[in-house]
């Protein structure tokens, strides 16, 4: 298998500056009927649609399922998938489970923090890239492994991590 698999980049999508995160929000609540089953799905294109979960959204929400709004963060927070903060318009993720770790993880890591200018958990100041490590991506075979967005890159060198990066600039 080559370095790189290439699979289809997840594109946020920003609400414009005339349209607000109500207004987002609702066209978003129009396709629904209002189910508390529907809550996960909602969430989920929500984030999608912002990249993370605006407090304003947590309240339309509540409303519209009928659950009190204790209930969306709860939920909301017991997925890791899950965001309230904006992240980066790309996401960086570098994996550190021990199949990764053994192959030479952590020097992929702080090649990245290096390039970026962030530490893991943070967004550069230009809202670009948002760095976030992970347990494993389940692709332990190409370790080590960095996924850029939904593109997954294996048998990585901190060389390599580096170049894949630059090219992106
Ligand atoms: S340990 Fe890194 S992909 Fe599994």
């Amino acid at each position: 298998m080559s370095m790189a698999e290439v699979t289809q980049d997840i594109q946020t999508v920003a609400p414009t500056g005339a349209e607000t995160v109500e207004t987002r929000v609702d066209e978003i609540l129009a396709s629904y009927i209002g189910e508390k089953a529907e809550l996960i799905p909602i969430l989920q294109q929500v984030q999608q649609a912002f990249g993370y979960l605006p407090e304003e959204a947590m309240s339309r929400i509540a409303k519209f399922v009928d659950v009190p709004e204790c209930t969306v963060f709860g939920t909301a927070t017991f997925y890791t998938q899950f965001k309230f903060v904006p992240t980066g318009r790309n996401i960086i993720k570098v994996c550190r489970g021990t199949g990764c770790y053994v192959k030479g993880a952590p020097r992929i890591l702080d090649e990245v923090e290096k390039v970026l200018g962030i530490k893991d958990g943070e967004t550069t100041p230009d809202m670009e890239y948002t760095l976030e490590t992970v347990a494993c991506f389940g692709s332990c075979a190409l370790a080590p492994v960095m996924v850029v967005n939904d593109r997954v890159y294996g048998r990585l060198t901190a060389n390599k991590a580096k170049e894949i990066l630059s090219n992106r600039e």
